[in-house]
């Protein structure tokens, strides 16, 4: 009788998701995390906001991030290891593997080439293709040329695409042809969490809400970087028009294999 009385648990913001697939918390190998004690204080910030498990994806963009594969795999298995010695009571999110942000840029095709692209893969086996699924990204400022033969060759060759946070590009606006054409072909996009609450600014704001209205986003990722994302992502939690998106909408996040 009392229990009808007993006040709903509310699960925090980001639960639903269950997994971040986007965050550069692997210290030292691009522009996110400077040190361990730097990656732990943002997980804690991720586990406080729901996600119970996060996959890292440095980013492999040459010239700027000239990251190898083996050497990204070999400093995971070593940051493991530090993050389990040094974690003491933290509350921190399962880390269940590392992959990568592939930019679409210059050195992209040797690593296409030399096999070193690294995928997810979705937990029912019937889905998606046996390459996984791989996150790229474009340039912030400027369309490259011939971007869709390259995501097309890649679709060929047997991968699936995300496409990270796509209302951050200046040249898609809210409808844009490009996009549809995406989509259309079975690609995937990825809004960035943050972009809903304008921490990028008002039109990455709105297209991130557009492109949701559109039913083109499949995926949700945080994209933390450092302590100051981490600062924006608990704000975001708190965010009304988030929290109700959340609830209205299903993500593919908690789909990947962890
Ligand atoms: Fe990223």
């Amino acid at each position: 009788m009392f229990g009808l009385f007993k006040k709903k648990k509310t699960l925090p913001t980001f639960a639903p998701l269950v997994t971040d697939m986007h965050c550069h918390l692997l210290p030292l190998v691009d522009d996110g995390s400077k040190s361990l004690e730097e990656s732990l204080e943002v997980m804690e910030a991720m586990k406080a906001v729901g996600f119970e498990q996060i996959r890292l994806t440095p980013h492999f963009n040459y010239p700027r991030f000239p990251n190898k594969a083996d050497d990204i795999k070999e400093r995971y298995k070593n940051f493991c290891a530090e993050v389990e010695a040094n974690k003491g009571d933290r509350q921190i999110p399962k880390m269940t593997s590392v992959t990568g942000e592939f930019q679409v840029g210059d050195g992209f095709m040797d690593y296409f080439e030399s096999g070193q692209l690294l995928t997810y893969k979705f937990t029912d086996p019937k889905r998606g293709s046996e390459k996984g699924l791989l996150l790229i990204e474009f340039s912030l400022h400027q369309k490259r040329m011939g971007l869709e033969d390259i995501v097309f060759k890649l679709q060929m060759e047997g991968y699936d695409i995300i496409i990270a946070h796509p209302e951050r590009y200046p040249y898609y606006d809210s409808h844009s042809e490009e996009l549809e054409q995406f989509k259309e072909q079975g690609i995937y996009l990825q809004a960035n969490i943050l972009s809903l609450d304008g921490f990028y600014g008002e039109a990455s704001q709105r297209k991130a809400y557009d492109y949701i209205e559109n039913g083109w986003v499949e995926f949700l990722g945080t994209d933390m970087h450092n302590v100051m994302y981490a600062e924006a992502l608990r704000h975001a939690s708190t965010n009304r028009k988030i929290i109700q998106l959340l609830e209205k909408t299903e993500f593919e996040n908690k789909n990947l294999v962890i």
